[in-house]
């Protein structure tokens, strides 16, 4: 008999049809809306093995309902929705995606980055409203990304694929990081600098950070305060890690000049979020994965990772030993 486990949501076919050679398959087939954390938890008391994605709470009460589960594969690299320190002690091994999708995160924050220093979203609702009416010398005005100071922070994976971009653009690079990468620093001439000098100096800030209980609220009001008034802020990585309201007031006081954002708190972020009423923010909705071959590539690994831990065999990627 194969192995029962429950996957939360659509997969990518070809990461199904492998799945379904080593498992028996119970899935929620729909992309929204999602099945919600009772739908699981009624789902998960026969199964061995849980595909789950970021939006899923998978918390002790969730595991407690389930006592065959031997593995939760998340289907990201971020984790912050699974409470792995109860997975631990239950002995439930957790696996998740690293590395398939460095490059294309990478490539969207550079798409926010250029978008908003150019003011994309504000031109295309020009060209749309009938505004477009004549060139002129003053009209939609943007920033220089070319020689511009980009400040980084959070060096992993995702981090260092966007300092290897922002070279192509003559960039100056500071990072930030719980520690000093000197070996990184030399190989991708990027400059350590302590959390509040980046934001004192960077034209740029981007934010490549996991969700925990020390980065939640990372960026507030005194953070605000420390940037540069013509500063961007971008964030691919999590809502949480920035303070919503504090944001709120400094981009309609003119304390930062603008932000893009492809995560938010909360998420999905309401369309009648006062946020979303400002020129200078652009909002992406988590996003910045969604290209065709990261995603398949996320699915499969995340199978692989899932039937590993059925088969009692250690995870491609595992978040706990
Ligand atoms: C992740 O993997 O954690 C991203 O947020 C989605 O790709």
């Amino acid at each position: 008999m194969k192995p029962k486990v429950y996957v939360t949501r659509k997969l990518p076919q070809v990461a199904l049809d492998e799945l379904k050679v080593a498992c028996e398959v119970t899935i929620w087939e729909y992309e929204s809306p999602a099945p919600g954390y009772e739908v699981i938890n009624d789902q998960i008391g026969d199964k061995e093995g849980l595909l789950c994605l970021l939006t899923d709470r998978i918390d002790a009460a969730l595991m407690d309902s389930a006592p065959h589960l031997k593995v939760i594969s998340q289907c990201a690299v971020g984790y912050d929705n699974i409470d792995i320190e109860a997975a631990r002690v239950r002995e439930i091994a957790v696996g998740n995606t690293p590395g398939v999708l460095t490059d294309a995160t990478a490539d969207f924050t550079f798409t926010l980055l250029m978008s908003a220093a150019r003011r994309i979203n504000e031109a295309i609702s020009y060209v749309r409203d009938g505004h477009w009416q004549t060139w002129g010398l003053t009209i939609l005005q943007g920033q220089d990304v070319w020689g511009a100071t980009l400040g980084i922070v959070g060096l992993g994976r995702i981090g260092q694929a966007v300092a290897k971009r922002a070279h192509g653009f003559g960039m100056r690079i500071f990072y930030s990081d719980r520690e000093r990468k000197i070996k990184i620093e030399n190989e991708l001439g990027v400059k350590y600098v302590s959390f509040d000098e980046l934001l004192r100096v960077a034209d740029f800030v981007s934010l490549h950070i996991p969700l925990t209980d020390q980065t939640k609220d990372l960026i507030g009001t005194q953070e605000f305060d420390w940037m540069k008034k013509d500063a961007i802020l971008i964030n691919t990585s999590r809502g949480q890690v920035i303070d919503m309201d504090a944001l709120y007031a400094a981009l309609t006081s003119g304390q930062i000049a603008g932000a893009a954002l492809d995560v938010t708190d909360p998420e999905p972020l309401p369309a009648d979020h006062r946020l979303l009423e400002l020129p200078n923010l652009l909002v992406t909705p988590h996003i910045a994965s969604a290209t065709t071959s990261a995603r398949t590539r996320m699915a499969q690994v995340a199978v692989r990772n899932l039937v590993a831990g059925v088969q009692g065999k250690p995870l491609i990627h595992a978040v706990h030993d």
